[in-house]
């Protein structure tokens, strides 16, 4: 198979030592997988800003739709967020997800049995866990116009547009469709439909898609009641398809039901098979280069990588073995340390818990 390539965009923060380390454990994957990669870097964000003007330089977005997947760090900091809103890192991130047309944003938080006890619930609502929320990532309130501040009768007034076409809430309910399809079969939309006129539409859209999808159990939760319901039991969920605003704030949620936000992944696609990886968390400027930060969610993006933009789900299946079984040895970085921990659990760093699970994946052994 000719080599596939990949662009690594570390970013700001603690991104460039996840994934360092999650860089090693996708070269080894793929090593093992029989794969040949084409990896190259390149800049967005905070240092796109500092070294190129722009949080999304030209040369980044050529590279990003040149290759079969994307592996991205995180972007952001306290260094630049006095800059006005069109020019902070985070412009650069949406501009990527919107410029490849990545309308898809997988986020799955999965309970690892090891971290059962990290949790901020009670063990048993998130023993065995594994929900999946699909995050509608190139429109809603995110990208709507009109947006902006202007004076108005001499005070300022701010304003974004909550705005979808059916196209867009259809492309992205197929996808949780499919998907709730290969999993239980259970499918959540969730919306505001009882105040948001656009959410409305989103209901009936969904409804109408559900046609297409006989053996999927579609049910409908206004977010307020889903953001209770994810805390309260949250084995309930199967699938959840939201809007974008509504995904990033119930994915946070959801992340922490799993023990850590360091713990989420992601993947991001598109109507093509390339995909951009990124882990759910941000850049964590206060932890940012103290070899502190959790590397598991990045490369649990990697595994999707390997899953969904280079169809290799062996590989995919291996590299999360290899965390259950770094998890299962009581390796913790600070986030996921339980606090009163039980014997046999140890303290490491970013690089140590990367190298454990670099080893795991070399030994291959079952636990
Ligand atoms: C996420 C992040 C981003 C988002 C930010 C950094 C733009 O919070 O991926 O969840 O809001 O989408
Ligand atoms: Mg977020």
């Amino acid at each position: 198979m000719a080599a596939r390539s990949i662009l690594i965009l570390p970013g700001d923060g603690i991104g460039p030592e996840v994934v360092g380390v999650a860089r090693q454990v996708m070269q080894r994957a793929a090593v093992d997988s029989g794969l040949e990669l084409k990896v190259s870097e390149g800049i967005l964000g905070g240092v796109a800003i500092d070294s190129a003007g722009t949080s999304l330089p030209e040369d980044t977005l050529e590279a990003a739709r040149a290759s079969d997947a994307v592996l991205l760090g995180a972007v952001g900091g306290p260094h630049w967020d006095d800059l006005p809103m069109d020019q902070r890192p985070e412009k650069g991130l949406l501009g990527l997800r919107a410029g490849l047309g990545l309308f898809a944003n997988l986020r799955p938080a999965l309970s690892f049995a090891p971290l059962a006890q990290a949790s901020s619930l009670k063990s048993e609502l998130v023993a065995g866990l594994d929900i999946l929320i699909v995050r509608e990532l190139t429109g809603g309130i995110y990208f709507g116009e009109p947006r902006g501040v202007e004076l108005i009768n001499n005070e300022r007034v701010g304003r974004n547009t909550y705005v979808y076409a059916e196209h867009e809430i259809e492309r992205i309910a197929r996808v949780a469709f499919e998907l709730a399809g290969k999993r239980t079969g259970r499918l959540c939309s969730v919306d505001k439909a009882n105040v948001l006129e656009v959410t409305q539409l989103w209901r009936e859209v969904v409804t109408r898609t559900a046609q297409d999808y006989p053996d999927v159990e579609l049910s409908h939760m206004y977010v307020d009641n889903a953001g209770m319901q994810l805390v309260r039991a949250p084995k309930q969920f199967d699938v959840l398809v939201t809007g974008n605003m509504f995904g990033d704030i119930l994915s946070d949620v959801a992340a922490m039901l799993t023990g850590s936000l360091g713990m989420l992944p992601s993947a991001s696609l598109g109507a093509t098979g390339q995909g951009l990886f990124e882990p759910v968390h941000g850049s964590a400027p206060d932890i940012a280069g103290q070899d502190k930060a959790n590397p598991l969610a990045t490369i649990l993006s990697v595994a999707m990588m390997f899953r969904y933009s280079l169809e290799c789900g062996a590989a995919a299946d291996r590299i999360e073995a290899a965390v259950d079984q770094v998890l299962a040895r009581g390796l913790r970085t600070s986030d996921i340390l339980t606090r009163g921990a039980a014997t046999g659990m140890r303290e490491v760093g970013t690089s140590e818990i990367g190298d454990a699970v670099l080893r795991a994946l070399e030994t291959g052994d079952e636990r």
